[in-house]
C-alpha cells in the first residue's frame, strides 16, 4: 500500500511531539485493516524513563479504540537516517500488529521499508506460552 498519506499523518503529529528533554521528535501513524489512521508523538518526561515512543502512543491509541489489525505503519523522524523502533516498540507492535510494514522516514525523501519480522527475529509471543 502506498505509504506516502500515513507518512503524511506520522509527519503531522509530530509536530505535537513533547521532547523538551532530548529535543529528537518522533511522530508514528498506524494503518489498521479497515483503513483507519491512528498516529502520535513522543511523549517525554522529566524522569526520562516514564517517556512514551511515538509508536507506543499510536498503538495504544488504536488499541483503545477497539482496533485488533493493522497493516502498515510509519514512522517519522528529523534524522539524517530516519528513527527504527526500539526493541520494547517491536515487541509491542508484534504483540497486536504481527508481520506488518514498517515504513521509516524522514524529512526529506529518504525511506526505508522493512517487515516487522525482519526486525523482530525469533520473537517471544504468545505461541511460546501455549
Ligand atoms: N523515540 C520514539 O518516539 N520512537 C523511536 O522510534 C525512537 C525514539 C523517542 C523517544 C525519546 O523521546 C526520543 O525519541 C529520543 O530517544
Amino acid at each position: 500500500m502506498n505509504p506516502e498519506q500515513l507518512i503524511e499523518y506520522a509527519r503531522e503529529a509530530r509536530k505535537n511531539a513533547f521532547a523538551p528533554y532530548s529535543r529528537f521528535k518522533v511522530g508514528a501513524a498506524l494503518r489498521a485493516a479497515n483503513g483507519k489512521l491512528y498516529a502520535g508523538c513522543n511523549i517525554e518526561n522529566a524522569t526520562y524513563g516514564l517517556t512514551v515512543c511515538a509508536e507506543r502512543v499510536a498503538l495504544w491509541k488504536a488499541i483503545s479504540e477497539g482496533e485488533r489489525a493493522f497493516t502498515q505503519i510509519a514512522v517519522v523522524s528529523a534524522s539524517r537516517r530516519p528513527a527504527s523502533p526500539c526493541g520494547a516498540c517491536r515487541q509491542l507492535l508484534w504483540e497486536f500488529c504481527g508481520d506488518i510494514e514498517v515504513v521509516l522516514a524522514n524529512r526529506r525523501a529518504h525511506r526505508e521499508v522493512h517487515r516487522l519480522a525482519d526486525l523482530l527475529p525469533h520473537p517471544f509471543d504468545r505461541r511460546l506460552l501455549w
